[in-house]
């Protein structure tokens, strides 16, 4: 087992382009809760079910190196708002996202909130949508971007928001078009009408050409090291 002495104050970020093999899924349930099993026998299309419980195995698998529980072991549960909670735990904060083909994790424990999302980069997004999530000045930096750059940049600008609110712990509830951003030397910034919060980060993370990822981190004490890495999953079928 790891031990939590192991992993540095910084964030880590796991992304993992999970296969879709029943036989690999069947094998991840095993370190999934009851409730987390009942859940995944929920779902209707099996795309939905895979994403699911990669997203859970994944997180567990990260929390356990994080916590030195064991996977299986770990206790979470939603609060009221849909954001998980380690039981008993204050810290590491994590975070959890997935999209058709990709599950993402986010953990640290020097932030105050964390929050990550993902989404396909080919996502079709139609204009009356990115009216509804955008404000203004967002819709004016896209309009003057060259087409072929508009749907890369409108997603980024969803994943950014989406990872806000999801830091947040209220997620769609509040109106993503409250939460805007412009760009400065490239870096994501969110513009709250005054004052630029600098407890507050934002970055896109690489994660190859496929899927767009962005990260919402608060911190007292300026943004912590990122480091990011693809999930390998190298456990044994009776782990
Ligand atoms: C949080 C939310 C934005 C996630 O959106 P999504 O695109 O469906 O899913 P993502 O892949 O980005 O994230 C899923 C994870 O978000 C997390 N999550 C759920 N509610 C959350 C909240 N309020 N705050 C932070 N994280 C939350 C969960 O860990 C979830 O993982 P799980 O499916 O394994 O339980 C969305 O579910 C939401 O807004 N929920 C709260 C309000 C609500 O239920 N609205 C109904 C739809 S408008």
């Amino acid at each position: 087992m790891h031990q939590p002495e192991d992993h540095p104050a910084g964030i880590e970020i796991a992304l993992w382009p999970y296969s879709k093999i029943e036989g690999d899924w069947n094998r991840w349930m095993q370190s999934l809760s009851p409730d987390e099993r009942e859940r995944a026998a929920t779902y209707r299309f099996e795309r939905d079910r895979t994403s699911f419980i990669a997203g859970r195995y994944l997180l567990r698998r990260l929390l356990s190196a994080h916590t030195g529980t064991s996977p299986s072991k770990l206790l979470l549960s939603p609060d009221n708002r849909g954001k998980l909670r380690l039981e008993g735990r204050e810290r590491p904060h994590f975070s959890l996202a997935n999209t058709d083909g990709l599950v993402a994790v986010a953990v640290a424990s020097g932030c105050d909130h964390l929050g990550i999302d993902c989404e396909r980069a080919d996502t079709e997004i139609e204009a009356a949508a990115v009216d509804s999530y955008c404000s203004a000045d967002e819709r004016r930096c896209l309009a003057e971007l060259p087409a072929r750059e508009r749907t890369r940049a409108a997603i980024a600008l969803w994943t950014l928001k989406e990872s806000h609110l999801k830091a947040l712990g209220v997620g769609l509830r509040e109106n993503p078009r409250n939460v805007a951003f412009s760009w400065k030397d490239g870096i994501p910034v969110m513009v709250d009408g005054g004052d630029r919060d600098r407890r507050w980060h934002h970055r896109l993370v690489e994660s190859g050409s496929q899927h767009v990822v962005a990260l919402a981190a608060c911190s007292q004490s300026g943004l912590p090291g990122i480091s990011t890495h693809l999930f390998q999953d190298d456990s044994m079928p009776s782990e």
